[in-house]
């Protein structure tokens, strides 16, 4: 296992497609090891593959609240294949450092992908857990949470951003 180097905003990668895994290899688990060591060194509680530089179709997410946890949910091409309501949540990014912003997505959310074992499997999320499979998703497909703020919010966005480019 190995920690990877988290691209940061503005770095390309992020706004590229990644590309569908043909088939869940030693490469992939791999590759699904070290994001998730990357994702618990941060400490994060996502990552998509784009983030490390990889324009695979992966995501690992394990969700840790008040000493909980979902546990390590590793997905190979999730899709969203269902949504339902609106919800509002304070988003960050371990691209997008130091910046937190309110964003609206759906609610509830199924989303299909491939385990481990190549095995096609569906899960059914909402709240949080819903949150975060969206954000993912939207890496894999070159979107930032940056992209999805109201006019006013990403105002103060470039503007903290250059604030801080100047400090360097
Ligand atoms: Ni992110």
């Amino acid at each position: 296992m190995a920690i990877l180097k988290v691209k940061t905003y503005p770095d390309s990668v992020l706004r590229c497609h990644a590309k569908p895994v043909e088939g869940v290899n030693r490469e992939i688990w791999k590759l699904i090891d070290d994001m998730a060591e990357t994702m618990y060194d941060a400490p994060g509680i996502g990552l998509a593959a784009n983030q490390v530089g990889e324009l695979k179709r992966v995501v690992v997410i394990d969700i840790q609240k008040e000493g909980e946890s979902t546990g390590l949910i590793a997905l190979v091409n999730p899709e969203i294949v269902e949504k339902k309501g609106n919800i509002a949540v304070e988003e960050g990014c371990l691209s997008v450092p130091e910046f937190f912003s309110e964003v609206k997505r759906a609610e509830e959310v199924r989303v299909r992908a491939l385990d481990l074992d190549g095995k096609e499997i569906e899960i059914d999320a909402k709240g949080l857990l819903a949150v975060v499979l969206q954000h993912e998703i939207d890496h894999l497909d070159g979107k930032l949470f940056i992209d999805r703020l109201n006019p006013i919010k990403r105002e103060i966005f470039k503007r903290k951003w250059k604030k801080k480019k100047k400090k360097g």
